[in-house]
Parts: structure tokens; C-alpha cells; sequence
């Protein structure tokens, strides 16, 4: 194992930073032309619903989700009062979610486009609630910076980034994945509220972050 994880780590290296992007992309094409990807399950997580319907619910607010898939939460979130803006990397999971938006008669705005590049989209904010299901732990190292400042700037005081990810163990490639540590470091003036694992077979992360209520305008 060690020996196909060095071997992964040193392929890596040969590529240059936008060799990485496309193999992302084209991996995530392939999954998406290849028909229902193994992530798309129709089901809204408990821990999204506990936000949104639990005891201590945020009121619905503005929502950016950033890799919605088909568009299973944003949905849901649409249809518990949020004003909701999803966005996808890939068209055919793009398509799909209006899709699905429409059939629910939600009103969602769906937006395809990279989340590490929100200023080429029309997603000014600010938004209460940011909503990432496995889509920041699949993206490469050198566009993490950007992700986080780009949700920074447009969270609202207060503001809460809900996010699942796969620890980096939970990968055959040792660069992917990320950890409590890693959105501690990255996020500047966001506060990590709750780590806690999730039930898969690997390591799995529910992450909450909460961006400080007198942060308005600060980048
Ligand atoms: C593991 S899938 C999860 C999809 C969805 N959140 C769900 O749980 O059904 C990750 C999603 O993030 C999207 N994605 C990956 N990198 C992205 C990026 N840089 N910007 C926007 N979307 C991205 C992928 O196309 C994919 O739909």
C-alpha cells in the first residue's frame, strides 16, 4: 500500500497544477456520463436536517452549496424557506439538479462553475449558511486558498459552513482529503465549532465552522 501511495505521491508531482484540475474534472465527467455516481443517494443527511429542523434550527436565510450533485440538498433546502444558490462543477450534474429543482417546483439557482472561482460567477452574497457534501476534499491543494476566500467573503456575520469530507486516509492518493487541522489553518476568522466523525468505513469528517458575527466586510 505505502509503495502505491509513493507512487501516486511521485506521479503527482510530474503534473503541473492545471494537469490536476482536468484529471479531477475528467474523473467526475466520467462518473457523471457513466450514469448514477455512487455519491448520489437522494437522501438529505441527518446532520444537514438537524441544521435546518432541529431543536436549534438556524431561520432560513440565504444558502450557497457548493458541489450539489444533483441537487438533492439544495432542494431540501429550498423547500424549508431557504434562498438557495447551488453550484457544480460539471454540467451533466448541473442539469440534473434543475432538473430535480424543477420536478419539486423549488426555486433554486443553479450555477455551473467552480467553487474555488466564485467571483466568475454571479454569487455576491453574503450567505448565511455554506453547504459542502464531499465536494472540498477532492479538491486540489492549490485551489483550497481560493475556496476559502471566497466563501470569507461573502459569509455574513455569523455565518455557518457545513461540510462532510473524507480524511486524507480515506484516499489512495495521500494529497486529497482534509482534516480539522487543515480548515483551522485555512479559514482564517472562522471558528471551528464541531468535528465529529462520520459512520463510513474510512475516516470521515462532519465539519461546522461558524464565521465571526463582527467579521462583516472583513476579508
Ligand atoms: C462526491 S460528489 C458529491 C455531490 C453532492 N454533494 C452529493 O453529495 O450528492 C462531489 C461534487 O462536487 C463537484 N465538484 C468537485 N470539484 C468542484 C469544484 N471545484 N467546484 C464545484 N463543484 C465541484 C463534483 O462535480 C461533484 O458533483
Amino acid at each position: 500500500m505505502e509503495d502505491a501511495r509513493a507512487a501516486l505521491r511521485r506521479e503527482r508531482e510530474g503534473r503541473t497544477d492545471l494537469d490536476w484540475e482536468e484529471a479531477v474534472r475528467g474523473e467526475l465527467e466520467d462518473y457523471y456520463r457513466a450514469g448514477k455516481p455512487p455519491w448520489d443517494t437522494d437522501v438529505t443527511p441527518p446532520e444537514l436536517v438537524a441544521l435546518v429542523e432541529g431543536p436549534d434550527a438556524l431561520p432560513p436565510g440565504r444558502a450557497l452549496e457548493l458541489g450539489c450533485g444533483t441537487g438533492t440538498n439544495a432542494t431540501y433546502l429550498a423547500r424549508h424557506g431557504w434562498e438557495v444558490v447551488a453550484v457544480d462543477l460539471i454540467d451533466r450534474a448541473v442539469r440534473q439538479a434543475r432538473e430535480k429543482v424543477d420536478a419539486a417546483g423549488a426555486a433554486v439557482q443553479v450555477l455551473c462553475g467552480d467553487a474555488t472561482r466564485l467571483d466568475e460567477l454571479d454569487v455576491p452574497g453574503p450567505y448565511d449558511l455554506f453547504f459542502d457534501l464531499s465536494c472540498y476534499c477532492g479538491i486540489p491543494p492549490h485551489r483550497r486558498d481560493a475556496y476559502a476566500a471566497g466563501l470569507t467573503r461573502r459569509a455574513a456575520p455569523g455565518a455557518r459552513l457545513l461540510m462532510f469530507g473524507y480524511g486524507p486516509e480515506a484516499f489512495d492518493d495521500p494529497i486529497s482529503g482534509v482534516t480539522a487541522d487543515e480548515l483551522r489553518a485555512r479559514f482564517a476568522g472562522w471558528e471551528t465549532v464541531e468535528v465529529t466523525p462520520g459512520t463510513n468505513e474510512v475516516p470521515t469528517f462532519w465539519f461546522t465552522l461558524r464565521r465571526d458575527s463582527d467579521a462583516f466586510g472583513r476579508r
